[in-house]
């Protein structure tokens, strides 16, 4: 299988919805998290990967001219470093297409931007429970045996 990861592009846009919010096999829908973004967010998220002032990204994987996973990223400053950090905030490949090498390519291209964007620090989070996301990240990253807590609803 011949895979391109590249910037996404604005043609991708059908493509790359039907990924992040369709009601089968996309991340949100992944997630359980349909009703929680809204459409004007997910629009706005959209749009701020074009725009060259907002440091939010997304790369997306190709096959034979079908976009088929993406990962978002983000970089942010850092107290510890003078140098910006990046989240990977969301990694997606579908379902049809998982298990071939895609999910490693995407995280080792974003490696590679954050080495371009002087990011020394490169990171994500997963759920206790995802195993699957897990076979993967053990073998690219290393465990930083943190939790995460979140402010709770108000
Ligand atoms: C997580 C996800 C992005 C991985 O994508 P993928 O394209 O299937 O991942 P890859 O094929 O690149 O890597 C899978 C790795 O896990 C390993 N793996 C998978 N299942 C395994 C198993 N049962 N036993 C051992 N290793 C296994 C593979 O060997 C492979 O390692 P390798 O690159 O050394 O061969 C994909 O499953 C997905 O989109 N899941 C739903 C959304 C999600 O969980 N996103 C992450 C949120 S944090």
């Amino acid at each position: 299988m011949s895979v391109i990861i590249r910037p996404v592009q604005k043609k991708d846009k059908e493509k790359w919805f039907q990924l992040w919010s369709g009601k089968e096999d996309s991340y949100l829908e992944f997630y359980k998290a349909l009703d929680k973004v809204s459409d004007e967010t997910s629009e706005y998220t959209w749009s701020r990967f074009f725009d060259d002032t907002v440091p939010i990204y997304s790369i997306v994987a190709e096959v034979e001219g079908e976009v088929i996973g993406f990962a978002n990223y983000l970089t942010h400053k850092n107290t510890w470093t003078v140098e910006d950090a990046l989240y990977l905030n969301d990694l997606y490949v579908s379902n049809k297409n998982r298990l071939k090498g895609v999910g490693r390519l995407l995280i080792e291209e974003v490696y590679k931007q954050a080495d371009a964007l002087n990011c020394n620090k490169c990171y994500w989070a997963t759920s206790f429970d995802n195993y699957r996301a897990q076979l993967l990240y053990t073998k690219v990253g290393v465990d930083a045996s943190k939790k995460i807590y979140l402010r709770p609803p108000r």
